[in-house]
């Protein structure tokens, strides 16, 4: 197919063939997605243009795409984009590819604080892409944005998506969460996606996750697998403001122990919210 031009329409059947056969772990429809989402990128053409039956020149990226996706790999890495919250971010194998329940956190911070000129101070700790932070940051241009990641190769990615959604109201800095850091202002609101993933939890994962997404965005140790919703308590305790909220995503299997952590540390007002498929996924603690 290299390099001829073939029909749209043929090369989209071809590929829907394969992917069928080889890949298991993706439905009919997801996989529909990733080809249209894949030909759209590649060939430069519109969803429509490959329903009318457009000729277009397949190419050697063409080729890799397909071998890439028979592997189980990410097409969000690819492709190097992934969506949020109305947005496209550039993504890589240091990061986490954005989820659309973490757009909840977003949704949620809306609805508490509608007026988008509010000069708001925001912490975001362990921003990976930086998806929640300059979400919230193009949402509230006045805000001062805190985002705070301990790999320094996620917040270069990071770093790249301010600057192409050219945010200027947020500071990026290394540091482990774990680590207190002497911050001189409180926050209105902290947010946070940090790793929950329990190791023994691996067996149910898919290889698309387990095989190429950072270990170090995902696991944390059965024993300890609370570890940074301890962390966000502390800075929420030290750092937030009065009448601040944190925001933040949880293990679905441990939604009452996660509350547990903040309760602790007298949090409470707690509210606990569930994703699109009926999961415990994000609480809503306000100071
Ligand atoms: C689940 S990812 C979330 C990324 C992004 N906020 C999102 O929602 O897509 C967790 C992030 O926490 C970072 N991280 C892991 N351990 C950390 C620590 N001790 N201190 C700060 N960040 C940490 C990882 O590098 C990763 O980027």
């Amino acid at each position: 197919m290299e390099n001829n031009f073939t029909k749209t329409q043929i090369v989209f059947k071809e590929t829907k063939k394969i992917f069928l056969e080889k890949l298991d772990i993706y439905s009919p429809e997801e996989i529909n997605n990733i080809i249209y989402w894949g030909m759209e990128s590649i060939f430069q053409v519109t969803k429509v243009q490959i329903l009318s039956d457009v000729s277009i020149k397949t190419t050697k990226k063409w080729k890799m795409f397909i071998e890439k996706m028979l592997n189980y790999y990410p097409i969000q890495y690819f492709l190097q984009e992934s969506y949020f919250y109305k947005h496209i971010f550039f993504v890589n194998e240091n990061v986490l590819i954005p989820r659309p329940e973490t757009e909840i956190i977003i949704e949620k911070i809306i609805a508490k604080y509608p007026l988008k000129d509010q000069k708001l101070t925001i912490l975001d700790l362990g921003t990976g892409s930086g998806c929640l932070a300059i979400s919230l940051a193009l949402l509230y241009p006045n805000a001062d944005v805190f985002a705070i990641d301990i790999s320094e190769k996620a917040l270069d990615v990071a770093k790249k998506n301010a600057q192409i959604h050219q945010t200027k109201n947020i500071h990026f800095e290394c540091l482990d969460m774990q680590k207190i850091k002497d911050f001189q202002k409180k926050f209105d609101i902290i947010v946070s996606n940090p790793p929950y993933i329990c190791e023994k939890e691996k067996t149910e994962m898919s290889k698309n996750v387990l095989d190429y997404e950072p270990h170090l965005a995902l696991f944390v140790p059965d024993n300890n697998a609370l570890v940074f919703y301890e962390a966000i308590a502390n800075w929420g305790n030290l750092y937030l403001a009065e009448k601040g909220n944190i925001l933040i995503e949880i293990n679905q299997n441990l939604p009452q122990e996660t509350i547990n952590v903040f309760q602790k540390q007298s949090f409470s007002n707690i509210i606990l919210h569930k994703d699109y498929f009926d999961n415990h996924r994000i609480i809503e603690i306000q100071k």
